[in-house]
C-alpha cells in the first residue's frame, strides 16, 4: 500500500476527487488515502489555506494527489499552488498534452510535454509597490543557473527515456536578455550532453504561434516558469480541453500530483467537470510510484470509454453524461 495525501481542493475539485477514487478503487490501485486541507475552503473554515498539519503530511509521505485550489485575484492570500513547489522544491512541473481517441479536435497527432520551471520565474511573489498611491508597480523575476540545469536536464533525460526525438527550448532571451537569457545560455550548453536529441530553440511568442499551426512538430518543450503556465493551457486546449490534461509536480523528495486545470468556479456542484485531468495525474502518480501496469489499465479503460461510449462523458467533450456517469463507465470497463 502507498500513502498518498489527498487534498481535494475547491470549486470541481471535490467532484473530480471522489470521481478519480472510485476509478483508482475499481482497479484495485494500492493506495491508501490520508485526507488532508488546503485552498479557500480551509482558509474559509480554519482560517488558514495551508494548514501546517498539511504541509507535515506531504512532508512525512511524500506523494500528493491535489485538487484545484482557487487563488484570490489581485489581493488576498499568495497561491497555495505556488507555495508548495517551492516549499518542497518541485521544480518540474511535468505536463503532458496527447490526442485522445473520439475527442474533437482540429489535431489528431499531438503528443508533446512540457517541462516548465515550476520554482522561479516570475512566480516567486517579489511584488512591491513603488513610491505612494499604488499607481507603480515592479515584480521581479528570478533565473538561477542550479534551477536552470536541473529542469533542462529533466527534460532531456525525460525525453530520452520516453523515446521522444526533439526537446525544444522556449524563451523571450531577445528581451528579457539576463534572466530569459540565462535559461537559452545553460539549454544550449546542456543540449550537446544529449546528443540522440535534437535541439533547438524557439523565442515563445512564435512558439504559441507554432503550436497553434503545427502542433505535431513538438516533442518535449522545456520553459521558464511563467511561459510553461500559458502554454500548457494552450496544449490542452489542442487536444480537447483542460479537462483532459494531467500534471506532475517532481522534486528531489516529494511529488504532488494534479490537473492543469484550476477550480472552475463557472461549473462548481454541478457534474459537469471532466474527471479525466485529475485522473491522469492519478495516473502519472501510480506510474512514480511503480504501479504503472495499473495505470496503463485505467489509462485504455478511458480510452475505450471516449470511444465506444461518448454519451457517457461530460458535456466538454460532446457528451450527454456527467462526472459520475463517466467514471462509472470507466469503472465497468475495468
Ligand atoms: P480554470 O482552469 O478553473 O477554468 C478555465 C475554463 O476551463 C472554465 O471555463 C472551466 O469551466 C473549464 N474547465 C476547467 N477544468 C475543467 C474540467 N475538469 N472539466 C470541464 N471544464 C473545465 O481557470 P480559471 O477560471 O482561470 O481559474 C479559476 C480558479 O482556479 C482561480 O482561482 C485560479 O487561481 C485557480 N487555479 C488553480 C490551479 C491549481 O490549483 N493548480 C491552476 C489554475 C487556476
Ligand atoms: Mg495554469
Amino acid at each position: 500500500m502507498h500513502n498518498v495525501v489527498l487534498i481535494s481542493g475547491d470549486g470541481i475539485g471535490p467532484e473530480i476527487t471522489s470521481a478519480v477514487q472510485q476509478i483508482l478503487t475499481a482497479a484495485g490501485a494500492p493506495v491508501n488515502w490520508i485526507p488532508a486541507r488546503a485552498g479557500m475552503g480551509a482558509y474559509k473554515e480554519l482560517g488558514n489555506p495551508l494548514p501546517e498539519e498539511t504541509v507535515r503530511l506531504i512532508d512525512e509521505h511524500k506523494v500528493a494527489l491535489k485538487g484545484p485550489l482557487e487563488t484570490p485575484v489581485g489581493g488576498g492570500f499568495r497561491s497555495i499552488n505556488v507555495t508548495l513547489r517551492q516549499q518542497f522544491n518541485l521544480f518540474s512541473n511535468i505536463r503532458p498534452a496527447k490526442s485522445l481517441p473520439g475527442i474533437h479536435s482540429p489535431f489528431t497527432h499531438v503528443d508533446m510535454v512540457i517541462f516548465r520551471e515550476n520554482t522561479q520565474g516570475l512566480y516567486i511573489g517579489q511584488e512591491r509597490w513603488v513610491g505612494s498611491g499604488e499607481t507603480h508597480a515592479e515584480s521581479i523575476a528570478v533565473v538561477t543557473r542550479k534551477a536552470s540545469e536541473n529542469i533542462l536536464h529533466a527534460a532531456f533525460q525525460y525525453a530520452q527515456k520516453h523515446g521522444f526525438k526533439k526537446v525544444a527550448a522556449v524563451h523571450k532571451a531577445n528581451i528579457l536578455k539576463l534572466s530569459t537569457g540565462l535559461f537559452l545560455k545553460i539549454a544550449r550548453e546542456i543540449a550537446p550532453q544529449y546528443p540522440d536529441i535534437q535541439f533547438r530553440d524557439v523565442i515563445v511568442d512564435n512558439m504559441a504561434m507554432q503550436m497553434v499551426m503545427r502542433p505535431e512538430q513538438f516533442d518535449v518543450v522545456v520553459t521558464t516558469n511563467l511561459f510553461g503556465d500559458i502554454l500548457s493551457d494552450l496544449a490542452s486546449g489542442l487536444v480537447g480541453g483542460l479537462g483532459l490534461t494531467g500534471s506532475a509536480n517532481i522534486g528531489p523528495e516529494h511529488a504532488m500530483f494534479e490537473a492543469v486545470h484550476g477550480s472552475a468556479p463557472d461549473i462548481a456542484g454541478q457534474r459537469k467537470a471532466n474527471p479525466t485531468a485529475m485522473l491522469f495525474s492519478a495516473l502519472m502518480m501510480l506510474e512514480h510510484l511503480g504501479e504503472k501496469e495499473t495505470a496503463d489499465r485505467i489509462r485504455r479503460a478511458v480510452m475505450e470509454v471516449l470511444k465506444d461510449l461518448p454519451e457517457a462523458c461530460t458535456p466538454d467533450i460532446g457528451g450527454k453524461g456527467d462526472t459520475f456517469t463517466y467514471a462509472d463507465a470507466i469503472c465497468l470497463k475495468l
